[in-house]
Formats: C-alpha cells, structure tokens, sequence
C-alpha cells in the first residue's frame, strides 16, 4: 500500500456534536472529508475501530471499495455504558493512500439510569423559592488520570467542584419531554480536581420543571420538588475507580439565589449567599443533610445534542439618564448582562430588559407580558463585584439599570443551543447583508435547547409551525441535525399521548389546558402538526442521512392517520385553523384571519406533507404506504381545486402554494403564477403572506419563471417588507411585518385580552419565521443549492441582479466547504467556485445569447459538471435582472 500525502482525510465526524463526551451508545454513522489533487477520487476507504485508542493491540477493520464518504455505518457499535472507541479511516485514489486520519473519539455515556449508583436529593423548598445548594466532600490521595462527571435533574443546575464550575452548559439537562425522557449531561472534571479535600456541590433551581412557564403561567408544571442525581466517577491509574454519587449524606442550605425563573429573572442576595460554599474548608456545619427524592431514572437517555452555551460577550453602550442607567447591546440576543460594580454591603442593583425603547428611552416592556425579566444584586460586601444572574434568560438588546452602587462596565452574554455555524454570505447589498445576519441572530436567540418562538415573552415553547417555517433556513445556517434530532424524539413522544402532533413540543399546552382551559382549541394543526414530516424531510435534504426518516417513520405516519381522520369526503371541511397565521392584512387582533382560507391551507398541506411522505415510504422501501399517500395527495388535491382552487390563487399565500404543493394542474400552473407576479407588480412588492406563505412566496415566483418580481419582492424596503425592519433599527426578525410604524410608534400586539391568557397582546421582535426566506438567498443570489441529499451534487446557479453587483456564500457541507465569488458588470461575471472532494457542481450560468463561458481559462459549455477543486470561471455578456421599483 503506498500513501500520497497530497492524500489527507481532513475531518472525521459522526451524527453527534464534535467532542462531546458522554454521547449515546447504538446506531452510529462516520463522515469524512477529503483534500487531494483535482481529478482523484476515492476508490474504496477502510475504517477501523479500537477501545480506547489501542489500536496496536489490534482492531475491528471495514473494507470497502466505492466512493462513499458520508453517514457510514461504524465498524463497532458502542453498547455499553462508558464505552471509549477511537475511530480512524483512510481512503485509496487513483494517485495512493491516505495515512489514517486523527482519531474520532467517542465515549458513551451512562446509558441506563440503574448506571446512577445514588439516589437524587434536592431539599424542602417550593417553587420560586430561593435556589438550592447542595455539597459533599471527599480526600484524594492520587489523582485520577480520568474523571467524568455525569449528572441530571428536575430543575436545571450548575456543578461545582472545588469553587469552578464543571463544563459549560448552560440551564442543563435542558428541556424535554420530562416525564419520559431526561437528559444526562457529562463533563470532563479533571481540571477541577486536586490532591487532598475536594468540596463538589450543585446549584439547582426550578428551570422548566416547576418554574413559572407557558403563557398560562402556571407553576409546577411538571414536579413540585426539584432533585438533583449525579455521579463523579474518578479512573486511577491502577485501573481502579472511584465513584462520589448523590445521597442523604450530601448537606444543603438555601442559596443566595433567592429567585431563579427563566421568565422573571434572578434575585441575588449576597448578603444571604454561603460564601465559598463549593470550596473545601467551608464550614458546613450549619446545614441539614440532604432530602432523597422521587425520581424515575428509567427515563434518562445520554444527551445527544449540544448544550447550550455561551456564544459572544458584547460590550454594552452606557447612557447615563434621570437615576437610571441605560445599557445597549446594539444586538437583539437571548442572554444576559454581566455587570461591574462598585459599591457598600447592601447596595441593591435592578436591571430590566428589553428589546426596543419607546420614546423618551424608556424600555418597552409590554410586549414580554407576564415575564418580568429583571435581575436584581444586592452586596454582600464593600468593593468592586462581577455580576451575572443564575439560571436564567431574556431576549433583550436593551437594558435598565437602577442602583446607588457605581456601575464600571456592562457585556451583554449571548447563549444559544451551540450548534456550528455550517454558512455564511455576503455580498455588496449591505441591507440584505443585514438581513442573513438578523436571520441567523434569531436562529441563535430561538434556539435554546429546543427550537422556540421567541426568546422574551412569557412564552418561549416550542412551537411546531415556527420550527417547520423556517427548518430549511436554519439546517442551512447551522449544524442542527443532532438538536433537531433530539426534538423530534419529543414531537414524537408527545404524539404518542395525544394522538396529534401538539402545537408546541415538549407540549406544555395539553398540560396545562387540563389545570386552567385553554384559550384556543388543543388539537393538531395545519403547518404546525406538520412538523412531524417536513422537519425530519428537511434534515435528510440537508444533511444526507437517511436514519432520521426511519427514527421517525412512526411519527410520520401516525400524523397522516390523524389528517386521514380529520376529512369528511376528500377534503378537512371548514374549521379554526392557525392557517398562513399572522398575514399582515388580517385585522390586528385576530392573526389567524388571513387572506387565504384556513381550509383551504389545511388541504393544502395535506397534499404537501402526502408528497413528502410518499418519498420517504420510497427510501425506505415500502410500496404499499408510497401508492396510498400518494393516491390521498391526488385526490385531495383535485377536490381542492375543484372546491377552493380559483379563490385561492388569488391570494399570494394560495397562488404560491397551489405553485409549490403541487395542486394546480398542469394546464394551470402558469396561469396561477402569472396571475401571483401581477398581484406583486401590482403592490410594489409588497409582502402580504403570513407564517406558511413566507417561506414559499419567492420560490413560487422563480421557479415559474418570475424571478424579476421575486427579486422585487426581496429588497422592497417599504413596510411590510424583510428590508423594512432594519431601516428602523432591527437586529433579528420580527414577528409581525409591522412591530414598529414608519413613525416609530410600536405595535400593541393586537390579541390584549383575547386568544393569550397574560393579556398584553402578541409582538415579539424575534421569531424567525418569516427570516426562511435566506435560504433563497443562498440557493439565488449565492446560487447554491443542494440537487442530491446532503450536496453530494450541488447546483451552482446565481440570479444576477444590477442591484447585487458582488456576493460571496458558503455552505460547510458534510464534504467540505462548497464556496462561490463573483463579482460581475454587464459585459463580464467573474466567479471563483470551490467544490469539495467527493461532490460534483453543476453550472447552471446566468447566461445570454451572446455569452461566452471560460473555466481555468478554457471555453465551456453551460451545464458542465465540475468534481472537486478551485475554478475561476467567467461569463461574458452575462444576463443579469434590471430592478422592478
Ligand atoms: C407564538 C407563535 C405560534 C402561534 C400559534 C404565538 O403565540 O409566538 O409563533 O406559532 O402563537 O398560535
């Protein structure tokens, strides 16, 4: 065998987040990405596995001839808990082998809760009562070559360990369907660790479990009492262990925390705080032993997905104002402010959030409802202090701060779910520039944990109609298959007991409707419920692996049955329906009212959703289920057009989704899409599609050949529009197209009193879902879009308009980076295309009659298909669009 070191596997990576200890055992599925010279390709790879690294004692080996790089099947699947196997592969070309890559490691964590040798302790206190703290101690005479710490809740909970936090997650073990499935987080504890006493402690606070949450805000939504079950297992070097576990025997006291609610914030007194509680040496003896607590640990399952953590620290502008200070962030994120102040034992200190000012700089606070958001400090001591509240978020660019303490400096931390940025774009239209950036701030700002609607209100749930708008947007601006992954699993547990896909997962509405009714009917609906197929379909497209569609095959199938269920002859007749919720001409208050009818979205998603699952019963093998669905999207379909067609398509939201679902008849198509380029001649462009119009409006207008009003469409700037916003100052998406007039005055949120329980009606300047509108950037401006799952092939086909003279994309595929330049007058387009090993790009050039190609410098034709490597290409005389005002 003879290497090549022109040969290199650069990347190696499974399905879960790069270095995440503690991962689940089973199914696991290895990608690689290559660099070597254009023109090879790889003709067969092996993969070998060894325990813990000891590959010179010998490994599992898989030989394979072909070129498959992507989502193959590991040669040793883990099984037990703790398991630690190194992977390694390297690949054969044309011009030699490739040295074995670096190792992927992947260690298992706990994978059963019998694992967890302790029982979980928590203490007496009740909901929004102060935090709990809990210790023990323990004597090492050696240190230990490994430690891991492994730990979960009801609550959410920060680890100490000889006064350092352990890890960096943020509101851990996070949020899912807690009663059947809880999360267990593992750290790394060795750097904690020292010879002699070590003081290990927890701070739990009631999070999700029992914290005031859901627009109802109720308490205890799933457990009276919070616990804490963990477990430190130290390896020594003689191969023994060690393992410190939670029990009666550890000690706990109220903590300073007095408050801790994701809603409201954090109060914290230090002049009530242990001080050093988590340091050996502290005197304990004032405290009580530890309550053992209920706890089912049959439903803990290893995390499988990223924490969340801190992504950026932002320094904040100060404004001194009349007794207040005002803070800006100049960024609308989901965190908090870390304060420096000086100042005397006693001193309190008040901040509120928000995220826009009013006149007179006063902060808007009506549109967070019932969720206080204020964080409140009061010194412990005399001097100069670092603050930041304890288990915790708000969605806020601004903030307000009351104090008689000296403020030093003010950083608002911004948290997200860290899933990897997986894209960027750029280009010379520095609004819509402003737009990807303000997309991608809501992507992070919603993503905590769980894919949510908004990060300020008295809300923040998992909405399924948000998450399915905007999945194609967010899977192409993040690594999120492992985040979204794990929420399926939820959508699908909670399916399961209501027998619908609920409208928010984990699904606190059916909770809570049974304690306090409901303001609007609990059942499965149209563009939410939906979820249960486009997501996991959105996630094959975008990342290649099939094994999302077989983990939720059940899922998907069940939420067919139940639309089955919902017809009366072919069609779901007339009933409440979200439908293209929040239009901008449905009247204020009743954003369900669009212009499109409510059934017939409901049909129309049918049609959408059968298609879909059609594809999948054809991956994954079953003829039977492929005919029946399809068979039901025919024949809704046909029913649809005959009954609601013609009234339909002559709303934007219809028109487009007669287009992209597939309803009109043939015959019909280009007359429908016509008809919806004239409505948006007609209007200037003007937007006027609601939550499940947006994301389809400018494909329903390219892909028929109206590619001019789509782009007018996109950099309108006048309300409504996407641009209009940042004229006035946005940094992430707004929920409604018109949150702030063109004369500053804000929106009341129409709702006040009548559909939400908390009564300050319904705006949010966050939601992302009217921000899926990136991913045509990407597939139009940029020009790329993925033709095969997972970009195995990619279709390179740029949209020139005279109003984006540069633009700069790319996409980090499972491959590798596919990357397209261009800069372009009218007599030449000049491209640079980088296209990963393994993958082919197919030209498709913004050409015209006169058009002459040139790659690397050689004439070629349009639709060439390029494998991997740097190409210069040009364009002359390339045909670009003339701006519609
Ligand atoms: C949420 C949404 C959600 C909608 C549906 C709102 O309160 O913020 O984004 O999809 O309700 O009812």
């Amino acid at each position: 065998m003879t290497t090549n070191p022109q040969v290199r596997v650069s990347a190696l990576n499974s399905q879960y987040p790069v270095g995440q200890l503690g991962l689940p055992a089973g199914e696991l599925k290895l990608s690689w990405q290559v660099s070597a010279p254009a023109g090879t390709t790889q003709l067969g790879y092996e993969l070998r596995a060894a325990e813990n690294g000891a590959f010179d004692e010998g490994y599992a080996l898989i030989e394979h001839r072909g070129p498959e790089s992507q989502w193959v099947e590991a040669p040793v699947m883990p099984s037990k808990s703790r398991e630690s196997w190194h992977f390694q592969v390297r690949i054969e070309t044309e011009i030699g082998w490739s040295e074995w890559s670096k190792p992927l490691v992947h260690e298992v964590g706990l994978t059963k809760g019998t694992d967890f040798i302790g029982v979980a302790i928590g203490d007496a206190s009740k909901a929004a009562e102060p935090s709990t703290l809990l210790r023990t101690t323990f004597k090492l005479e050696t240190m230990p070559v490994k430690a891991r710490m492994y730990a979960t809740a009801h609550g959410v909970f920060d680890i100490m360990l000889n006064g350092k936090k352990v890890g960096n997650s943020i509101l851990a073990p996070g949020w899912t369907a807690y009663h059947e499935r809880l999360l267990v987080e593992t750290y790394d504890a060795l750097p904690n660790l020292q010879l002699g006493e070590n003081a290990l402690g927890a701070l739990l606070s009631d999070g999700w479990w029992r914290g005031k949450f859901g627009f109802q805000n109720l308490y205890n939504n799933y457990g009276e009492e919070t616990a804490f079950l963990g477990q430190l297992e130290l390896t020594f070097a003689d191969g023994s262990t060690q393992i410190i576990a939670t029990g009666p025997e550890w000690k706990t006291h109220e903590s300073g925390v007095r408050l801790a609610s994701i809603y409201d914030g954090t109060t914290i007194d230090y002049t009530k705080a242990p001080k050093a509680w988590c340091k050996p040496g502290f005197d304990d003896s004032g405290w009580v032993g530890a309550t053992a607590k209920a706890f089912d640990k049959s439903v803990l399952e290893p995390a499988n997905l990223p924490p969340v953590r801190v992504k950026l620290e932002l320094p904040m502008g100060v404004t001194e104002l009349d007794g207040r200070t005002l803070l800006n962030a100049n960024q609308n994120i989901s965190g908090w402010v870390r304060l420096e102040v000086e100042g005397k034992r006693g001193d309190k200190v008040t901040i509120r959030h928000a995220e826009v000012l009013e006149p007179n700089n006063v902060l808007h606070t009506a549109a967070l409802r019932g969720a206080k958001a204020t964080d409140e400090y009061i010194l412990g001591e005399d001097g100069v202090f670092k603050f930041e509240p304890k288990h915790t978020f708000h969605g806020f660019q601004y903030a307000e701060v009351v104090t008689n303490a000296k403020l030093i400096s003010a950083t608002a931390i911004a948290i997200t779910s860290d899933n990897a940025d997986r894209s960027h774009f750029t280009s010379s239209h520095n609004q819509l520039n402003k737009l990807h950036s303000n997309v991608l701030w809501s992507l992070r700002d919603n993503f905590v944990s769980i894919p949510t609607d908004c990060p300020q209100r008295d809300e923040r749930l998992g909405w399924t109609g948000d998450a399915q708008a905007f999945v194609y947007a967010a899977t192409t601006l993040v690594n999120a298959d492992a985040f979204f992954t794990s929420w399926l699993k939820d959508l699908a547990i909670e399916q399961q007991k209501v027998g619908f896909v609920p409208m928010v997962v984990p699904d606190l509405l059916t909770m809570q409707a049974k304690i306090v009714p409901s303001p609007f009917p609990v059942q499965g609906e149209a563009g939410w419920g939906d979820a249960a197929i486009v997501v996991p379909w959105s996630l094959y497209q975008t990342y290649g692996d099939a094994e999302i569609l077989k983990q939720q095959l059940s899922s998907m199938r069940d939420w067919m049955s139940y639309l089955d269920t919902q017809r009366s002859g072919a069609l779901i007749p007339p009933r409440m329906q979200l439908g293209d919720w929040l239009d901008p001409d449905a009247p204020n208050d009743k954003p369900w009212a669009a212009k499109v009818s409510g059934q017939f979205v409901a049909n129309a998603y049918i049609v959408y959703v059968a298609r879909l699952q059609a594809q999948v019963e054809a991956l994954v093998g079953d003829e039977a289920h492929r005919a029946k669905y399809l068979a039901l999207a025919d024949e809704i379909s046909a029913a649809l057009w005959a009954e609601l067609g013609e009234a339909a398509v002559t709303t934007p939201t219809g028109a487009a989704m007669s287009l992209i679902f597939d309803i009109a008849p043939s015959a019909e198509i280009q007359r429908v899409a016509d008809g919806l380029a004239a409505m948006v001649r007609e209007t200037g462009g003007r937007i006027s599609t609601g939550f499940l119009g947006t994301p389809i409006i400018l494909d329903a207008l390219s892909q028929y050949g109206h590619i001019e009003e789509a782009y007018q469409m996109l950099l309108r700037t006048e309300m409504p529009s996407w641009l209009y916003p940042i004229s006035v100052g946005a940094s992430t998406i707004w929920e409604r197209w018109n949150a702030i007039y063109p004369d500053g005055s804000i929106n009341d949120g129409g709702l006040k009193d009548k559909a939400e329980g908390s009564g300050d009606g319904m705006i949010s300047f966050n939601h992302y879902a009217y921000g899926a509108v990136i991913d045509w950037v990407y597939r139009n401006v940029a020009g790329l879009s993925s033709l095969e799952p997972g970009y195995a092939k990619v279709k390179v086909a740029p949209k020139l308009i005279d109003a984006i003279d540069r633009a700069k994309a790319h996409i980090n595929t499972g491959f590798g980076k596919v990357e397209v330049t261009y800069i372009y007058n009218p007599t030449e387009l000049s491209m640079q295309l980088e296209v990963p090993f393994g993958t082919v790009a197919v030209l498709d050039l913004p050409v015209s009659p006169t058009s002459v190609i040139s790659i690397n410098g050689n004439s070629a034709a349009n639709g060439s298909e390029l494998s991997h490597g740097r190409y210069e290409i040009k364009v002359a005389n390339p045909h670009f669009i003339e701006r519609k005002k």
